[in-house]
């Protein structure tokens, strides 16, 4: 997929392709529901935020292998700001090397837009810059060729 520029702001909209590499990339977005929380304060909890990096691990499988795969390993998964209810959520991620069967994938989270409630019960407010929340490297595995 080409590079493709949003006509209204002119800002780069995410591509399905690594530039440097060619290998696919991939790309979620969302808002954080009251249901997704677990943790007092209205914190989500890290499995969740994994659980999300997995549906963007299984999109890149699909995209490179035309299958799910199999998610073997994270060799790295760092959660550096909490995720509350309300927060918008944008997910990237890249495979990075492609091996025999093993994909090596690389995923940020950033929040993007976040609940503002000293101002009020349903303020919220764009944050100056995305903010990183969380990064996971990992491997997935395409299934053995059939015989
Ligand atoms: C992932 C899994 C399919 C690999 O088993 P396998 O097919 O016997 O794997 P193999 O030993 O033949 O190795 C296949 C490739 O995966 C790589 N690999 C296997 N386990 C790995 C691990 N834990 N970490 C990184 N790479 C791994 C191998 O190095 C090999 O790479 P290559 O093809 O580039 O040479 C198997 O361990 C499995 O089913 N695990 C459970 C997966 C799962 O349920 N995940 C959660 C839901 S998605």
């Amino acid at each position: 997929m080409e590079k493709k520029t949003c006509p209204d702001c002119q800002e780069k909209l995410p591509s399905h392709k690594t530039e440097e590499t060619g290998l696919p990339a991939a790309f979620l977005r969302f808002r954080v529901s009251q249901m997704d929380v677990t943790y007092g304060g209205g914190i989500v909890a890290g499995g969740t935020v994994v659980k999300w990096f997995g549906d963007l691990a299984t999109e890149l499988c699909i995209r490179y292998d035309g299958d799910e795969g199999l998610l073997a390993s994270y060799d790295l998964l760092e959660f550096k700001r909490p995720v509350h209810a309300g927060d918008y959520l944008e997910f990237t991620g890249r495979i990075t090397k492609v091996g025999n069967r093993s994909r090596r994938i690389e995923m940020e989270c950033y929040k993007v837009l976040a609940p503002d409630p000293d101002r009020g019960p349903t303020a919220a407010r764009v944050l100056p810059e995305p903010e990183l929340v969380a990064r996971a490297h990992g491997t997935v595995v395409a299934p053995k060729p059939k015989a």
